[in-house]
């Protein structure tokens, strides 16, 4: 198999964990005898230092022409005084946009060797396996915003804003997903305020006759963040709109233990994007500090959901689970009088591991 790879490092602690996704890709191939060409491209603080934008027309054209994209992260405080529009975090939702990314699907799963790491009790935790599927194309994120004088004070707004179309479209992906795994779909929201999420909610509810098997739930936001923390195993797949994915994915992230090991793939009409769904941790940049297994994940998700390489995914998990199972961790997922060790040693297990677990393959079979 022949593709183009677009690789986004970014800002702070994203090239560090790009150079995973990438050490992934490249052994990959060259073990599975495909070929992936790369190209490196600016996104995000990176790029406004570059080139005064967050992101560049090339960028933008080279992620066009590619196959599939894979993001490190982006941002940073040297920005953080820009106006929205021309931060690094807009250079994100450009690319989001202009690929025509709609989708965005955050699996967060446990990984059993972290079960005593999570913050939740093992009783309550359960089996966490969660998607959350989060619109990404719509609603405040790229609605109507604005900044003025009102009685000599300023006022500043934004708009959450929804139309049956996009609903449906992300609705529908989230039904398809639920009727997949265990045909359970919550549908989250704020119809107890929004205009929007009424909306959303009746649109939902609308195309539940066409998924008979699928048992679908609507929950305000308020109490899904409750319940997410009190009793995650009563989810499977969860339908958000863009703000409250984003805000439900980082709670929902340290149930498994760190926002440094949930991967992400957006779909739509463009070129799919991967990429965790941590962001540049400024703290931790240039200190190979970084957990990588976010990202690692996510290359995973490109070569099963973008290529069809089941079978290479599988390998790329099986062997972070086991890297994990050995004992090693990155410090934010270390446990007392466990092995801590930073992001290129980490790495160095993993190449240790996915040839160990090529080789048992080769002998006993996958999964064996
Ligand atoms: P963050 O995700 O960068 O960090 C939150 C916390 O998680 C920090 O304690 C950080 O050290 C830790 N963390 C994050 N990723 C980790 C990893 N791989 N390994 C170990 N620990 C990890 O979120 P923040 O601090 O709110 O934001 C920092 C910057 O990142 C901001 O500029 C923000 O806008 C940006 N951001 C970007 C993205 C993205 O590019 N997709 C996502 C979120 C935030
Ligand atoms: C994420 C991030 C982004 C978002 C920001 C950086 C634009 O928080 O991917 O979760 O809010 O979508
Ligand atoms: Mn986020």
């Amino acid at each position: 198999m022949k593709k183009t790879i677009a690789l986004l490092p970014g800002d702070g602690i994203g090239p560090e964990v790009t150079r995973a996704a990438a050490a992934v890709f490249r052994e990959c191939a060259h073990e599975f005898h495909h070929q992936f060409d790369f190209v490196e491209m600016p996104v995000g603080g990176a790029a406004i230092d570059a080139a005064r934008t967050p992101l560049p027309k090339e960028t933008l054209d080279a992620c066009n022409k590619a196959n599939a994209i894979f993001l490190g992260a982006v941002g940073g405080s040297k920005w953080d005084s820009l106006p929205v529009g021309k931060r690094p975090e807009s250079g994100l939702l450009a690319l989001r946009q202009g690929i025509g990314a709609h989708v965005n699907v955050r699996p967060v799963k446990l990984l059993e060797p972290l079960r005593s790491i999570s913050p939740l009790k093992p009783e309550r935790l359960g089996n966490l396996d969660i998607e959350i599927v989060r619109e990404l194309a719509g609603g405040i994120y790229f609605g109507e915003r604005g900044h003025g004088i009102e009685h000599g004070k300023e006022r500043a707004w934004d708009t959450e804003s929804y139309s049956t179309a996009e609903i449906e479209r992300i609705a529908t992906f989230a039904f398809a997903r639920a009727e997949s795994r265990s045909r359970r779909l919550c549908s989250v929201d704020k119809a107890n305020v929004l205009s929007s999420s009424q909306l959303w909610r009746k649109t939902v509810t609308s195309l539940a006759h066409v998924y008979p098997a699928t048992k679908l739930e609507h929950m305000y936001v308020d109490n899904a963040a409750m319940q997410l923390v009190l009793r995650p195993s009563q989810f499977d797949v969860m339908l958000t709109s863009n703000m409250f994915g984003d805000i439900l994915s980082d709670a929902a992230a340290a149930l498994a233990g760190s926002i440094g090991l949930i991967p992400s793939a957006s779909f739509g009409t463009g070129t799919p994007l991967f990429e965790p769904i941590h962001g540049s941790a400024p703290t931790l940049a240039g200190k190979d500090a970084a957990n990588p297994v976010g990202a690692i994940l996510s290359a995973s998700m490109m070569l099963r959901d973008a290529f069809g390489l089941n079978l290479e995914a599988d390998w790329v998990e099986q062997s972070v689970t086991r890297v994990l199972q050995n004992g090693y961790r990155t410090p934010d997922i270390a446990e007392p009088g466990g092995k801590t060790v930073g992001t290129t040693a980490f790495l160095e297990h993993l190449h240790e591991e996915m040839q160990r677990t090529l080789e048992h393959a080769e002998r006993y079979g996958w999964g064996v």
